[in-house]
């Protein structure tokens, strides 16, 4: 472990990098991280690791970065997430999504990065005709979200053809719950995710959980995602990056999920199991754009990487995201003192 490069985490403030910052320190790399704290956190990122506050976009920044900090691997997670923003905001997402990589990943070879690790997503599958969904299911996006994220996939994809990089592009399905030992989680201020949301409702800051649907095709009515702990996504992002050392010639499209489904109702349940409570649920009409089953096969992943999930376990995800939840109001309060 002792020459190893260091390895820039964008968005590393952010929920999902800033749990990549603490896999990648854990497994001995030394990470730097760029972040503009438009929806992160500078208290979410370690004292000891070097942080820049800046644009993705800024070539010199970049450079600055790579040069000052000895970058060997990008791991790319900055952006824009929230699908209803993208659809109501498709440019925002076309920008910070796509536009902003494409000047990333120019830097990236500019300055001779040779391995990058991209943050995609499922929502690059929109609704798809088979479940569970493999890599090569169509990409068939149904809101700029998907397809900011697709773009990006296909610009790496060229990109790799045409010169000294090779790439990772994960696939994430539902992210859900927080560090074992709670030294990060989902910190997004008005989240709209489902496990979230509940566990704001189980400890007291919202009134009840909303039910976007109950008439799906599914053994319950209510919608099933494959919930995957944001640590044990986290892991399959070290192991891409020791993939991608290992054999340069080779770049990766995986989904990262489970393989398994939760309705909404089980991950209620989960929640009020875990904290021996009744959260006031509110059945509602069904959400546009949601699909009724979104499972991943994670054969390829699984065959790929040496990857062990640790934290399957559905009242494992709860009481880790509860946790944090109780722990982000005692960082609340000291940030606004
Ligand atoms: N849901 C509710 N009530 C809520 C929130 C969600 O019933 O208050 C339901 C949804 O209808 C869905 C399920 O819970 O059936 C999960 O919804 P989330 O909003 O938590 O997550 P999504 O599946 O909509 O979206 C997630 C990510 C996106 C990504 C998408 C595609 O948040 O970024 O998966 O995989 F694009």
């Amino acid at each position: 472990m002792s020459d190893r490069f260091t390895v820039l985490v964008t968005g590393g403030a952010g929920y999902i990098g800033s749990h990549a910052v603490l896999a990648l320190h854990d497994a001995g790399w030394p990470v730097a991280v760029i972040d503009n704290l438009v929806t992160g956190f500078r208290w979410a990122v370690p004292d000891d690791v070097p942080f820049y506050e800046g644009n993705i976009a800024d070539a010199a920044l970049i450079a600055k970065i790579v040069t000052e900090q000895n970058i060997g691997a990008v791991m790319h997670f900055a952006g824009s997430v929230v699908v209803p923003e993208s659809v109501e905001n498709p440019l925002k997402y076309y920008d910070n999504n796509s536009a902003r990589s494409r000047s990333l990943i120019e830097a990236v070879i500019a300055n001779k990065v040779p391995h990058f690790i991209f943050s995609s997503t499922a929502a690059t599958y929109g609704i798809p005709e088979v479940s569970p969904v493999r890599e090569d299911t169509p990409q068939v996006p149904i809101n700029p979200y998907g397809m900011s994220k697709l773009m990006t996939e296909h610009m790496l994809r060229d990109v790799s053809a045409a010169h000294d990089m090779n790439f990772c592009a994960l696939r994430y399905f539902n992210v859900a719950g927080a560090d074992p030992q709670a030294r990060s989680g989902q910190s997004t201020i008005g989240a709209t995710h489902l496990l979230k949301v509940a566990v704001e409702a189980a400890l007291g800051k919202r009134d009840s959980v909303a039910i976007f649907g109950t008439d799906y095709d599914t053994a319950d009515g209510t919608g099933v995602r494959d919930y995957i702990h944001v640590s044990d996504l986290a892991a399959a992002h070290v192991l891409a990056l020791d993939a991608l050392i290992a054999d340069p010639t080779q770049s990766h499209f995986l989904n990262c999920g489970y393989g398994r489904g939760f309705s909404v109702l089980e991950v209620l349940d989960a929640v009020d199991r875990v904290t021996n409570l009744k959260i006031n649920r509110k059945m509602e009409g069904r959400r546009a754009g949601d699909p009724d089953s979104l499972i991943s096969d994670n054969g390829a992943i699984m065959d790929r990487f040496p990857w062990k999930p640790q934290y399957a376990d559905l009242d494992q995800i709860v009481t880790h995201a509860l946790a944090w939840e109780r722990k982000l109001g005692d960082i609340q309060q000291e940030q606004s003192a």
